[in-house]
């Protein structure tokens, strides 16, 4: 965690003391039973005994001595995002595991440190399984903190960019709980204003809660307003109005968000990759996305229908509530999916340019976010948090109608005229024809 670098800096011991995790007493007594003075042999046995963590024992070794955010122990970092990092922690005297989040509020004015600490306390009167809560918020020195529920697991940023673009059905469970959340938190005036796939936690048993409701007020402050350009975080998911009007937005701009989101879990793919920020305001506000079965052939047109209603660019034509988008999403979520083929001819996709070639028909390089090939092999939503990796583009799936071999186009009448010539090679020439040009 982020504390002043002791000068000189500490060895092993001496931090472990001064840091108050480990008593003088207990350090020797560890030192004695491993039978070593090796800072590191002292510091597995301190982790294997259950004395310090992982994370406690490497930032002992580097000397940082705090490990605690006013009454919270910090046992292990999470992840950083736009705002600061994001630690796991314990309450000291509660023993309640939960995540504290270091907020960027020292450079802030009075004005906007009193409108966020309204919203967290808006934020600790939400109760809602599909939503982080909040427990705590508060001050350490000149660190800024809140304290949410701990969510094991990862967000579905992570999740999509180490296993793959989700399935219908499990895109359509994490997206309606989502949408569940979001319902509960508009229903109460509440706007998240920051509705993303990194703000979206999914549990090894694929339970999905929204969390960062109430901080976007802080990262999209007019210096980060996205009509300049300037934007912390990212405006992938940015609703149109949000960008004409930042500072009116209601509910249906999280909806365009979730719709967004939705894109993203099942394509792997931004709806408007590439650019800059600005660039993909422009686009959110004049353009239609690739159309997401360039990226997902599998997907129904159903489906593709409820991601296009609700990234509707005018609002009133968008789906008008998150319970409205989890009755929409409803038969994936709750059942298996159906793949119904049916061609495509809708408006709010962009279509992809005609293939010429069977080489052209592969993914371009310029259309980005990462995607791992792995659709369904295992359950995705059972892996653990673990670092980002970036995975490989997965090719896109051959198109039949322009790569299905030439050969059976010349065979077939082939074995018509042969089982009109003879009679008894009429059986055979069918066959033969049938095989070939299945
Ligand atoms: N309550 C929580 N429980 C468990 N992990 C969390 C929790 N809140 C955040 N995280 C994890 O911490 C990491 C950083 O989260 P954070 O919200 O700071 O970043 P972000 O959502 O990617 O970006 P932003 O700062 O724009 O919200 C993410 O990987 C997220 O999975
Ligand atoms: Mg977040």
């Amino acid at each position: 965690m982020a504390t002043s670098e002791p000068q000189p800096k500490l060895s092993f011991q001496q931090a472990a003391i001064v840091s108050g995790l480990v008593s003088e007493r207990d350090y020797e007594k560890v030192a004695q039973t491993s039978n070593s003075n090796d800072p590191n042999v002292i510091s597995a046995a301190l982790v294997k005994n259950g004395m310090i963590t992982e994370y406690q024992a490497h930032q002992l070794s580097v000397g940082h001595t705090k490990f605690t955010l006013g009454g919270y122990l910090i046992t292990d970092g999470i992840g950083q995002g736009g705002m600061g990092h994001v630690f796991k922690g314990v309450h000291r005297v509660m023993g309640r595991e939960c995540a504290v989040k270091v907020l960027p509020l020292d450079k802030s004015t009075a004005d906007s440190r009193a409108s966020f600490m309204h919203e967290i306390r808006l934020q600790a009167g939400l109760d809602n399984p599909y939503l982080v809560r909040a427990f705590d918020a508060g001050q350490d020195g000149n660190v800024h903190y809140l304290v949410t529920e701990f969510v094991p697991g990862q967000d579905l940023r992570r999740l999509i960019r180490n296993n793959g673009p989700l399935s219908m059905n499990d895109a359509a469970a994490i997206v309606s709980q989502a949408a569940r959340g979001l319902q509960y938190a508009h229903d109460l005036g509440m706007v998240h204003r920051d509705v993303k796939p990194g703000n979206i936690l999914v549990t090894p048993d694929g339970h999905a809660k929204v969390s960062d409701i109430g901080l976007a007020t802080w990262s999209m402050s007019p210096e980060n307003d996205p009509r300049a350009g300037k934007i912390v975080g990212t405006a992938d998911y940015l609703s149109p109005e949000q960008i004409q009007t930042p500072k009116a937005v209601g509910p249906l701009s999280d909806i365009y968000s979730l719709g967004c989101t939705l894109y993203y879990a099942v394509t792997g793919k931004v709806p408007f990759p590439g650019g800059d920020s600005k660039s993909k305001c422009r686009r959110h506000c004049e353009q239609t996305p690739w159309h997401p079965r360039k990226f997902a052939p599998e997907l129904s047109e159903e489906f593709v229908d409820v991601i296009a209603d609700m990234m509707e660019k005018d609002p009133s034509r968008r789906i008008q509530t998150g319970k409205e988008v989890a009755e929409r999403l409803e038969p994936w979520a709750n059942s298996p999916a159906e793949i119904i083929d049916v061609p495509i001819d809708r408006k709010a996709w962009t279509p992809p340019p005609p293939p010429k070639e069977p080489s052209q028909i592969r993914e371009t390089p310029e259309l980005p976010e990462l995607a791992h090939s792995g659709h369904g092999s295992g359950n995705p939503l059972s892996q653990e948090r673990h670092s980002d990796s970036l995975s490989a583009m997965p090719p896109l799936p051959d198109d039949w109608a322009m790569i299905k071999s030439p050969q059976s186009n010349v065979i077939l009448p082939i074995a018509i005229a042969l089982a009109i010539a003879v009679p008894i090679s009429l059986l055979v020439g069918a066959i033969a024809g049938f095989l070939i040009g299945r």
